[in-house]
This record gives C-alpha cells, sequence and structure tokens, in this order.
C-alpha cells in the first residue's frame, strides 16, 4: 500500500516538474547579420568594462548577434567558431541567465535551450553583487561554464584550468568587442560566489564556472 503511494507521488511529481520546464520554450536565434556596427578599429577604442546597466532588454536581433559573435560557428563545414579553442576541445558552454529562467546558448543549432525557470539575477549573493549595484541591473548575465567532460583525458588538472580560462577570455572579449561596435554596455567578473552558482544552476561535477559577464544597456 505503501509502496503504491510513494509510486503515485513520484509519477505526479514527475508530470509536475516537467510541466514547469516546458513553460520554458526554446529561443530560435536570428541567422547573423554581419552587416554593420562599427569598424573593428573603432570598437577596440571604445572597448571597456561597464558596470552601470539599464534595466532595458536586449531585442531578438541583438541577442542573436551577441551570441554568435560569442563562439557561433562561422564555418559551417568544420563546426569551427568565431572564438578559439584549444585543441578545438570547445568545452566552454555559454548559459544565459535572463528573467525568464536560464538558457544554453547551442551554437550548432544557433538556439537557447531553456535550462531552469528561475531567475537566477536575483540571486545576488552569488554573484557576489551589492543588492545597490546596477550590475543587477543587466538583462543578462552570461556565465561561461567549462565541461570537464568535453577535454580529452590526458589533459592534466593545470591543462584543463588554464585553457578553460584562456577559451572562456576568448568569448569575453568577443562580446566585449560586439557589444563596443553597438554601444551596448558589458562587463566580465571573476569575483562570483563560483559554489552557490553552480548549485543554483544545478551543474555536474564535471562543470566549472569560468567567468560571468553581465551585457545590457548603458544605464541613462
Ligand atoms: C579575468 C578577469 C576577471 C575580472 N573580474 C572582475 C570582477 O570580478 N569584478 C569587476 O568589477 N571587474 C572584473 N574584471 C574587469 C577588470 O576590472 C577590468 O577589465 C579592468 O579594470 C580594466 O578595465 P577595462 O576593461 O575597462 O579596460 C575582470 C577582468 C578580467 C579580464
Amino acid at each position: 500500500m505503501l509502496k503504491k503511494v510513494f509510486l503515485s507521488a513520484a509519477i505526479i511529481l514527475c508530470f509536475v516538474s516537467s510541466a514547469i520546464a516546458q513553460e520554458l520554450t526554446t529561443i530560435k536565434l536570428l541567422p547573423p547579420d554581419i552587416k554593420g556596427g562599427k569598424s573593428l578599429m573603432q570598437s577596440l577604442q571604445e572597448r571597456k568594462t561597464s558596470r552601470s546597466f539599464s534595466t532595458k532588454k536586449l531585442p531578438l536581433e541583438v541577442l542573436s548577434n551577441l551570441l554568435w559573435s560569442a563562439c557561433g560557428i562561422n564555418r559551417p563545414d568544420s563546426g569551427k567558431r568565431t572564438a578559439p579553442s584549444a585543441r578545438n576541445w570547445q568545452e566552454i558552454d555559454v548559459y544565459v541567465a535572463m528573467e525568464e529562467g536560464l538558457y544554453l546558448y547551442n551554437a550548432k543549432t544557433h538556439v537557447l535551450e531553456p535550462v531552469l525557470k528561475n531567475d537566477l539575477r536575483k540571486n545576488t549573493t552569488a554573484f557576489l553583487q551589492p543588492s545597490r549595484s546596477s550590475v543587477a541591473n543587466a538583462p543578462l548575465q552570461l556565465i561561461y561554464v567549462a565541461d570537464y567532460a568535453k577535454i580529452s583525458f590526458d589533459a592534466n588538472d593545470e591543462d584543463k584550468k588554464g585553457y578553460s580560462f584562456a577559451d572562456a577570455g576568448f568569448i569575453a572579449q568577443n562580446v566585449y568587442l560586439y557589444c563596443a561596435s553597438k554601444g551596448l554596455a558589458t562587463g566580465v567578473r571573476g569575483m562570483v560566489d563560483r559554489e552557490a552558482l553552480a548549485k543554483d544552476m544545478k551543474l555536474s561535477d564535471k562543470q566549472k564556472i569560468v567567468l560571468v559577464q553581465a551585457v545590457g544597456y548603458p544605464s541613462e
């Protein structure tokens, strides 16, 4: 009898959690618009770290171009990306924390896959942001996560960590340059509570948070 009750409760729980996950749907991104924006030299001239953001959301077109610039596929024949990657491991996953929830950028299909329905940005403790800081206003927090399962078995711990930081750094710089070219505000951060954030994101022990990068419009 007790077994039956537990079984029914487990089935109900499965239905409820899959219904919640279903509420967050895949975001199909637009193809990259490779024209427009400021020149590379002008973007380099204007690249900077911002720490004040408006709460204004990014339109789909901007979100699409931003993620493609970050580490989208620029050579479909080989599946290689806009950012280089040590031994082409492509171990950095770009998670996108927005008001609606947490998404994962899938470069192959150029979509944002739903991960969690919670607004992780609200956990200012995990992001080590004083609640008065307007970094918390940013509509996007990009979270660069190294998936050690994608790194070949012969790499030692120093290589895994070093290459992951380098690879995430290239992605972050692509984001910096895209933002400079479009007048957006951005700032990369290493100071985050990785343990708390990993818990919020429900990461596995092979997934290591490397850096976080806020993106949005500059505050007025
Ligand atoms: C790996 C790395 C980690 C950083 N971590 C933080 C951080 O935790 N908090 C922060 O406010 N800025 C952080 N920054 C931004 C630097 O403070 C910023 O790049 C530096 O002051 C130079 O300013 P600029 O980017 O405008 O040239 C980080 C930058 C890098 C490259």
